[in-house]
């Protein structure tokens, strides 16, 4: 079981440490870790934030354990060369479509939420979010317009069968845990979002056991934020994801405690290839200080488990454990505690 762990830029490689930890503690027979540069800190030692040798490394592997990448001092290289070009680059040459973005509220922890405790205990939901498309990956630029003034632009678009991909997967999703499913657009003003709507309604036809509704963007910002027990399977576009899903993250209480896994369709002899990293960034301002919450990063380990390896007892361990220790009063400076990212994650280790 080859897993590739890039821990790039900022609090990446403290919180990696503590999942690779974690990992190893489960003492899993034939595991093989390998590591390689992302980021800013492989555009240093590289000149290049995503190395041809780095993508070689992702490409033999099963799965991806990946940190963070943002660095303040690549800020003013030109796009290409940026620290995000990493993740971006990653995403889309191993086709990595279907983010996986699963937030709630822990049970008796309602309490580090910045929401009412009555209503930060309904919070309970998978986004699902598409990676490989939308604005993110359209054609963009700076040009100068008629009128003589700097503009900057960006073309959206989504296909028909990038929609029906991602809308398999969230249907899927919400059929198994018996959920009901909300695509996530802005169809009153985008033509993309339209076409994703129309898409999303053909695809409901084949899984006429899920309960399917749309809701705008603006609205379902509101809405996770006051009624977030009315979603359950969450389906959206790459930006909208974005966003939604920090905004999920504050409502669990830190964005310290979020996961993700980014699958494509290609199959390893053990699972499903995939990407899992936290959703949060490189934190450049509590870097080096042993200060990050590695939970998200743990997290992340435990669905590679699930989702990569066909391990499910083994991620259930983990994520049982991270509860426990969350439950124990086991809290970093994101939620208010003063458990470092050592302490956190021998916190973890102990609770296995
Ligand atoms: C995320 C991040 C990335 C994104 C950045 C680092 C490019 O915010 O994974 O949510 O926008 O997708
Ligand atoms: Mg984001």
């Amino acid at each position: 079981m080859k897993i590739a762990v890039l821990p790039g830029d900022g609090i990446g490689p403290e919180v990696t440490a503590e999942a690779v930890a974690v990992l190893e503690a489960l003492g899993l027979p034939g595991l093989v870790l390998f590591t390689g540069d992302v980021g800013g800190a492989a555009y240093h030692r590289h000149a290049h934030p995503l190395p041809e040798e780095t993508l070689d490394m992702a490409r033999t592997a099963d799965a991806i354990l990946f940190g963070a990448v943002g660095d303040p001092t690549c800020d003013a290289l030109e796009r290409h060369l940026r620290p995000e070009q990493a993740i971006l680059g990653l995403r889309k040459h191993l086709g990595l479509f279907a983010n996986l973005r699963p937030a709630r509220v822990f049970a008796g922890l309602e309490h580090l939420s910045p929401l009412r405790a009555d209503i930060a205990a309904g919070l309970d939901m998978l986004i699902v979010r598409e990676l490989t498309g939308d604005v993110y990956f359209g054609a963009k630029g700076q040009r100068t317009n008629d009128a003589g003034e700097r503009e900057g632009w960006d073309a959206m678009s989504y296909a028909d069968s990038e929609v029906r991909r991602i809308a398999h997967i969230a249907f899927r999703a919400a059929e198994a845990a018996g959920l009901p499913l909300t695509s996530v657009d802005k169809a009153n003003v985008l033509e993309t979002s339209q076409l994703w709507r129309d898409v999303v309604v053909e695809v409901a036809a084949e899984y006429p056991g899920v309960t399917l509704d749309h809701m705008y963007i603006d609205n379902a910002a509101m809405q996770v934020v006051s009624h977030p027990d009315r979603f359950g399977v969450v389906l959206t576009g790459n930006l909208f994801g974005d966003i939604l899903s920090d905004l999920a993250s504050a409502a669990v209480g830190s964005i310290g405690l979020l996961p993700s896994a980014s699958l494509g369709e290609r199959q390893t002899q053990f699972g499903t290839f995939g990407l899992y990293e936290p959703i949060h960034g490189s934190a450049p301002d509590i870097a080096g200080q042993g200060k990050a919450n590695p939970m998200a990063t743990i997290m992340s380990a435990a669905m590679m488990l699930r989702h990569s390896f066909g391990l499910e007892a083994e991620a259930v361990r983990i994520e049982t454990a991270v509860s426990r220790a969350l439950a124990d009063g086991i809290l970093g400076g994101d939620l208010g505690g003063s458990h470092g990212t050592a302490a956190i994650g021998a916190a973890v280790r102990e609770r296995l």
